[in-house]
């Protein structure tokens, strides 16, 4: 959110979503605290018509059984496209996290239905040994 607020300047809009409180307020973002998979659309859009990009940092909290971990993850990461293609502008974007695993080409071919533009990510700020990766895409339709 903090970086989203720099992007979009002073005339663009944030909306973030957590089920946990934030440790401190982030002045300029709508911040509701609440489940992904309960919170309204109306809840997230508030005033706005549609968003132009969606992003989703959210992970599960780990069991270290690597196949549920893989299947939460790919759950939230589906609930935050889900989102996205009821709420997205046309021309908009997604970029969501999800555990490397099984469900997850087939993630990216549903993101390639929607989208013209769809790459993998695994920025250098995550860590090499970490199971995460972005799925991205630009060009909503
Ligand atoms: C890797 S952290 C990222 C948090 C934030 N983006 C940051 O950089 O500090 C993943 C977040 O997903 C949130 N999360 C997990 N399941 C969720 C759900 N069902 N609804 C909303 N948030 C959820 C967790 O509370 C956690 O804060």
């Amino acid at each position: 959110m903090q970086y989203a607020l720099k992007v979009v300047g002073p005339h663009g809009a944030v909306v973030g979503i957590d089920r946990d409180p934030l440790p401190q307020p982030i002045a300029g973002a709508r911040v509701l605290q609440g489940d992904a998979f309960t919170t309204s659309d109306g809840e997230l859009l508030g005033k706005l018509a549609a968003f132009d990009v969606v992003l989703s940092d959210m992970a599960p909290n780990t069991t270290g059984i690597r196949a549920t971990d893989q299947a939460r993850s790919a759950a939230l990461f589906e609930e935050a496209l889900t989102r996205a293609e009821r709420l997205l502008a046309p021309g908009g974007a997604f970029v969501g996290k999800i555990f490397q695993g099984p469900d997850v080409e087939a993630i990216r071919r549903r993101l390639a239905t929607r989208f013209s533009d769809v790459r993998t990510i695994k920025p250098e700020s995550s860590r090499s040994e970490s199971i995460e990766i972005f799925l991205a895409g630009k060009g909503f339709a």
